[in-house]
């Protein structure tokens, strides 16, 4: 691994410390939050991701949820748009404590801030953080009772080759 290979996934690493932190008490958080970054990097893996991109997504994916446990404190409710709003001054600090990029910071406040809402998809990064989100999360919908309705879901719902690939290879 080069110098700033190894730099960028120390630093992944802290952020990820601080995430298993702040689930200490929802074990699930932690689960589920991992799982959503390795979908990320197999849909990456099949979808020529830069070095930059490839960051965002993966701090992306480990923040996400984060804004759930205090969500859940302040309003007894882990409602999509509560999450979204709670997370993002989460995330932001921690990301400013282990000094990332400006431009990091925001895009993956937005990302953070954003991810329950579908119509604010505006890159290929938060595509891939939501595709490898719901992908997880389809283990309790619906829509994995069949081969045909997973496989329509699937195309209407999943835009990344990689991430249809992921999905039906999941739940088929
Ligand atoms: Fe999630």
């Amino acid at each position: 691994m080069k110098y700033k290979d190894i730099e960028k996934s120390e630093k992944l690493d802290q952020v990820i410390k601080e995430m298993k932190n702040i689930f200490r008490t929802v074990p699930y958080g932690v689960d589920h939050t991992m799982k959503v970054l390795a979908n990320t990097r197999t849909i990456m893996e099949g979808e020529n991701v830069d070095c930059q991109t490839s960051c965002i997504i993966e701090l992306s994916a480990v923040l996400h949820d984060i804004g759930s446990v205090e969500a859940l404190r302040k309003y007894g409710s882990m409602e999509g748009h509560l999450q979204e709003q709670e997370g993002v001054p989460i995330a932001r600090n921690i990301l400013s404590e282990h000094n990332y990029e400006p431009f990091v910071i925001e895009r993956v406040c937005y990302i953070v801030g954003n991810h329950h809402t579908p119509e604010k998809i505006n890159g290929k990064d938060f595509q891939i953080l939501w595709e490898a989100d719901l992908i997880e999360n389809m283990q309790v919908m619906d829509c994995t009772k069949d081969t045909e309705t997973l496989r329509k879901f699937v195309s209407k719902k999943i835009k990344t080759q990689a991430g249809k690939a992921l999905a039906l290879c999941k739940y088929s």
